[in-house]
């Protein structure tokens, strides 16, 4: 049974990944400072699996803390790299956050790596690292234009310092550029768990249809697209997440061509915003409280992927629908309400 570290676990795709790589026969340890998440979705994941998860509460802006998790651990087969800040919105507000936090941790763990021989990395790369690209669909070749927003610099330069690591290094490499990450796990036991107020779409579509939120606000509807809103490639996590499996075991069997590949992960459909919204309203039978504000600053204004080399090489074929990521995410939604209920009650009770 291969051992693998999943930075991130206590996070959205991380949790997700910890779950799909289990099934598939992996053994699994997670680093997690739980800066932005807490232990819920890893306890989600050992109820749906029926196994202890052992998570480090580590920052890996500490390299001390980061080095012991090798050293306890000298049998890590692969890293899967997803614990980074992630809100593009923010990033532009606080942009020395984003490089300090995402570059900092990214160079402590391949320090470890490089020391500890780990035959195998997978870095959580995002599909803004094309930044606003000349035409789409994007393909890995598509060149990259300055990224938008300090999240997507993070991204390009995390790229950068990978393949340059992989040029003089034993560890195989692999770059995944994810779409737009949405949706839930169909059981409700584990799903996005924004911390504070959710930046990304599908949460605040959710929370705006449970009251959370008073009212979404779509950025901006006079881009260059068909109906004005931002065009995006919407992916379900658990497609996602599965896609990091198969890029262990395409390392594993040495099917890589170089030290350092690259896959998008989309689904290769273009949705707007507002048909994100119609698509929630429809599959969910809800009526969203909606209006347009101003643009978002750092926001790309169309892309989604060419998915031909994940499908072809790794074996990858999304699954899911933009139906089931809205429904799924609005299970998980009510299902977090539910939870949030029985707490008060059971408190109230105590009091
Ligand atoms: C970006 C990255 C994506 C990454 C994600 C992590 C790009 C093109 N994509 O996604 O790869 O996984 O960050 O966070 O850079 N929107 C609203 N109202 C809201 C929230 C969002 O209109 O309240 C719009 C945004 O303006 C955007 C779209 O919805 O057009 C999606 O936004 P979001 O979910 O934040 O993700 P991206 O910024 O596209």
């Amino acid at each position: 049974m291969k051992k693998i570290l999943v930075t991130g676990g206590c996070g959205y795709i991380g949790s997700h990944t910890l779950l799909d790589l289990i099934g598939h026969g992996y053994e699994v340890i997670s680093v997690d400072n739980n800066s932005r998440s807490n232990t819920r979705l890893i306890q989600g994941v050992e109820k749906i699996t029926g196994r202890k998860i052992k998570n480090y509460k580590v920052d890996l802006c500490d390299f001390d803390d980061t080095h012991a998790i090798f050293a306890e651990n000298d049998d890590i087969a692969g890293v899967i790299h997803f614990a980074a800040y992630k809100a593009v919105g923010e990033s532009v507000e606080r942009p020395l956050l984003y490089y300090q936090n995402n570059l900092a941790s990214l160079i402590n763990l391949l320090r470890c790596i490089e020391e500890y021989q780990v035959p195998y990395f997978v870095f959580s790369s995002s599909c803004t690292v094309y930044g606003n690209p000349d035409s789409i669909p994007v393909t890995e070749e598509t060149p990259q234009k300055p990224a938008e927003s300090p999240y997507g610099s993070t991204k390009q330069m995390g790229e950068t310092i990978i393949q340059a690591f992989a040029q003089k290094s034993s560890t195989q490499c692999i770059l995944l550029r994810y779409f737009n990450p949405a949706g839930a796990h169909p059981s409700a036991l584990i799903g996005e768990l924004p911390i504070d107020r959710p930046q990304n779409l599908t949460p605040v579509i959710t929370q705006t249809a449970i009251g959370k939120i008073p009212q979404l606000t779509v950025f901006g509807n006079d881009y260059p697209t068909r109906d004005g809103s931002c065009l995006r490639d919407f992916i379900h996590v658990c497609d996602l997440a599965h896609a990091h499996t198969l890029a262990i075991q395409f390392l594993i069997e040495k099917k890589n061509k170089s030290n350092c590949e690259v896959f998008n992960l989309g689904t290769g459909d273009g949705i707007t915003v507002l048909e994100a919204i119609r698509a929630f309203e429809d599959v969910n039978d809800v009526k969203l409280n909606y209006t347009i504000g101003p643009r978002r600053p750092g926001d790309v204004v169309a892309i989604y992927a060419n998915k031909d080399k994940a499908e072809q090489q790794l074996g990858w074929k999304p699954k899911f629908t933009l139906r089931d990521i809205m429904e799924t995410a609005w299970k998980w939604e009510k299902q977090l309400q539910e939870d949030e209920t029985l707490f008060t009650q059971q408190n109230s009770r105590l009091n």
